[in-house]
C-alpha cells in the first residue's frame, strides 16, 4: 500500500465515524505530519448547528495534542458527486501548518479525484509570518 493508500484508507475510516445526523455530510480526513504521523479524524456536529466541527479541523486538533505543528500531506474525503473541497475556514486553518507546496487530494470512496497545493487553494494567504512573530510553525 503506497503512502497515500495508507492516508485514503485512514481517512475513509474516519469518515465512517463522522457525526452528521444534521446534514448526512460525512466527511474524513487525514493528516501526514512532517514526521510521518497519520492523524484521520471526522465531521462532529451539533443540534447547535453552528458548532459543527469540521474533519480538517479535527485533525489538525489530533496533530496538535501529539506535538506536531507542520503538515506535509492532506486527505479529505466526501461522499458527494460534487469535489468534497475544504471550506474557506478549513484551507486558513490548514495552512497555519502547511507550507505553499503540501498538496492537498480531494478525494472520494474511490480514491484522488483532484490534487490541489495549499497556495491553489488559499492563494495570497494571511499566516503567521503576517504577524511578525518569531513562532511560525512551517518555517522554524
Ligand atoms: N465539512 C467538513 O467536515 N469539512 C469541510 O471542509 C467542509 C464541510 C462538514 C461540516 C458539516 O458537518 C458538513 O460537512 C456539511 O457542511
Amino acid at each position: 500500500m503506497t503512502d497515500l493508500m495508507k492516508m485514503i484508507h485512514e481517512a475513509q475510516k474516519a469518515l465512517k465515524k463522522s457525526y452528521s445526523p444534521y446534514s448526512n455530510f460525512p466527511v474524513g480526513a487525514c493528516i501526514r505530519s512532517v514526521d510521518d504521523q497519520l492523524f484521520a479524524a471526522c465531521n462532529i456536529e451539533n443540534a447547535s448547528y453552528s458548532l459543527a466541527i469540521c474533519a480538517e479541523a479535527a485533525a489538525i486538533a489530533c496533530m496538535i495534542v501529539a506535538g506536531q505543528h507542520r503538515i506535509k500531506e492532506v486527505v479529505v474525503i466526501g461522499t458527494g458527486t460534487e469535489l468534497c473541497s475544504p471550506c474557506g475556514a478549513c484551507r486558513q486553518r490548514l495552512r497555519e501548518f502547511a507550507a505553499p507546496d503540501v498538496l492537498v487530494h480531494i478525494c472520494d470512496l474511490n480514491g484522488v479525484r483532484k490534487t490541489m497545493t495549499m497556495e491553489d487553494l488559499l492563494p495570497v494567504s494571511f499566516g503567521p509570518h503576517n504577524l511578525e512573530k518569531k513562532h511560525d510553525p512551517i518555517s522554524d
